[in-house]
């Protein structure tokens, strides 16, 4: 059995994560690959427990580290219990946020010490990392106009302008600092057309082509 591949799409509050990952598996099925859609924070039973102190309640509620902890731990747990035995049955499996939100949330945003978000991952993922990530970019305005627009603010998106910038920013340094393993979607464009750039990245990257 071929393993699969682990895709994930990273980006700020409103880009439109949620709606392209199930883009993007609806696509690989339509083109013969079993898929598997999964979020962070959550995407096992624990960890989805784990999400619910993460997303909701006052927006100064943990200091940044601990709240690194708490994602790196969901993560681990959902690394081990879905995702991995996904990739092994070759599946190919797609997540709404990873590893990459931590580091820029936790770390650009609220400042977390890099260093220490990176030893974290090492210590909850050891090698493990996606094949590909495609980080979604769009202006912060835009993207909390679109989340906004979706109802029932989350945590993160009650945070000030300045730490979304932060973010923006730090989505984009990361892509530009390893051009393997990530590619830039411009997502202010329509559904349609962001799902394209989407699928032109994956077929140029991965085993799978996608036809019409
Ligand atoms: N390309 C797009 N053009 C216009 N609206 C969009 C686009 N992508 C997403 N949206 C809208 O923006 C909102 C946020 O999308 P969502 O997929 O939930 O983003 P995210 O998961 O990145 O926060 C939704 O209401 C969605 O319908
Ligand atoms: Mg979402």
């Amino acid at each position: 059995m071929t393993r699969g591949c682990f895709i994930t799409l990273e980006g700020g509050d409103g880009a439109g994560k949620t709606l392209q990952t199930a883009r993007l598996c609806a696509a690989l099925e339509a083109s013969g690959i079993e898929t598997l859609s999964t979020r962070e924070p959550g995407g096992s039973p624990g960890a989805e427990e784990i999400r619910h102190l993460l997303v909701s309640g006052p927006v100064e509620r943990w200091d940044p580290l601990t709240e690194a902890m708490l994602h790196a731990a969901a993560r681990h747990d959902h690394m081990l219990r879905t995702i991995e035995p996904a990739l092994g049955r070759g599946l190919w499996v797609v997540s709404d946020r990873f590893v990459d939100s931590m580091i820029v949330y936790q770390g650009h945003g609220q400042g977390a010490d890099l260093a220490l978000l990176e030893r974290l991952t090492a210590l909850s993922l050891k090698d493990f990392r996606p094949d590909l990530t495609v980080v979604l970019d769009i202006p912060v305005s835009e993207g909390l106009r679109r989340a906004g627009g979706r109802g029932g603010g989350s945590r993160y998106e009650r945070m000030d302008t300045g730490f979304h910038e932060r973010v923006r920013e730090g989505f984009l340094a990361r892509a530009r600092a390893d051009g393997e393993r990530y590619a830039v979607v411009d997502a202010t464009p329509n559904l349609e057309s962001v799902s394209r750039a989407i699928l032109e990245i994956v077929a140029a990257r991965l085993p799978v082509s996608f036809n019409g």
